[in-house]
């Protein structure tokens, strides 16, 4: 998937949402505990997103994103209900999912420089060895990292290193894109940035995205669809086509009539829960 990168620029690339769905989530639900202690974090969630669909959701802290999130990528059983990925049963993690987690600094290799840590995967997916440099360069001219593929995590700032995570999420090749609040660490700028960058790479590529965050205004920016959650138990509230034209545009997208409504009616929505 990776060839194509510097062929093609989003406005070139239509942005492609397919029928069939990539992900069918029925009448999910999540318990953790036993007992008195016993709580229901997700409840009755049912959703489909399709392929090449970007999806963002949205919530109030502790409402259960993450742990929809691994459930989706297969890290979790949930305790009812059923998750489908391209039409098959998630039973476990798979290659084709590929999980990005905000914590960066957990999430990288402190022992292993940047092209170590990309490498990481390519030796997960069991590519051969002399493919890996070659990758590894491709990875990394992808995602802006060319210039620090020896240097280690700790030489590098947050956003760098949230670049590294993702291009060894990309190095799996993967189908789906599920993005755990990945830029809430970062400055504003920076995350304007990687929004663009992931933008830019689902759409070329094709790539399903369920993105979370607590950002009303990055999942209007981003998103086919938002999902708002509601919490206690964990359920969906609104789910919300974004209407909203691409490309998009840092600053032009977020002055649009029809984003500036959508932030007024979500913002509403998690006021009110
Ligand atoms: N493994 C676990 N065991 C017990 N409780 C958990 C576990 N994982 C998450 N929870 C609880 O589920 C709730 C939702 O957590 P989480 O999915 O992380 O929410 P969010 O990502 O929306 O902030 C929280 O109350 C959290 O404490
Ligand atoms: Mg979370």
């Amino acid at each position: 998937m990776l060839h194509k990168d510097n062929c093609h620029t989003s406005s070139e690339v239509g942005h492609a949402v397919h029928d069939e769905p990539a992900i069918q989530v029925e009448r999910l639900a999540m318990a953790f505990g036993e007992g008195p202690a016993r709580r229901t974090i997700i409840d009755g969630l049912s959703l489909t997103v399709a392929r090449g669909e970007f999806l963002c959701i949205v919530g109030a802290s502790g409402c259960g994103k993450t742990t929809l999130l691994r459930l989706l990528a297969g890290l979790a059983r949930p305790t009812e209900g059923r998750i489908d990925f391209h039409g098959k049963p998630v039973n476990g993690p798979s290659r084709e999912r590929a999980i990005v987690f905000q914590d960066y600094g957990r999430a990288l290799l402190p022992w292993r420089t940047v092209g170590g840590n990309i490498a990481l995967a390519l030796e997960t997916c069991k590519v051969p060895k002399v493919e890996h440099a070659e990758r590894v360069k491709q990875l990394a001219e992808t995602m802006g990292l060319s210039h620090a593929v020896n240097h280690y995590p700790s030489q590098l700032s947050g956003g760098m290193q949230q670049r590294v995570q993702i291009a060894r999420c990309l190095a799996q090749n993967p189908t789906l894109l599920l993005m755990d609040e990945p830029f809430g660490a970062l400055d504003a700028i920076t995350r304007q940035g990687l929004q663009d960058e992931v933008a830019r790479l689902a759409q070329v590529h094709g790539t399903t995205v369920v993105f979370i965050t607590h950002d009303l205004e990055e999942a209007i920016y981003l998103g086919d669809r938002v999902v708002v959650l509601a919490a206690n138990p964990g359920r969906i509230l609104r789910d919300i086509p974004v209407d909203v034209p691409r490309p998009r545009h840092q600053l032009t997208t977020r002055e649009d009539q029809k984003f500036l409504a959508l932030r007024h009616e979500i913002f509403g929505l998690l006021e009110g829960h």
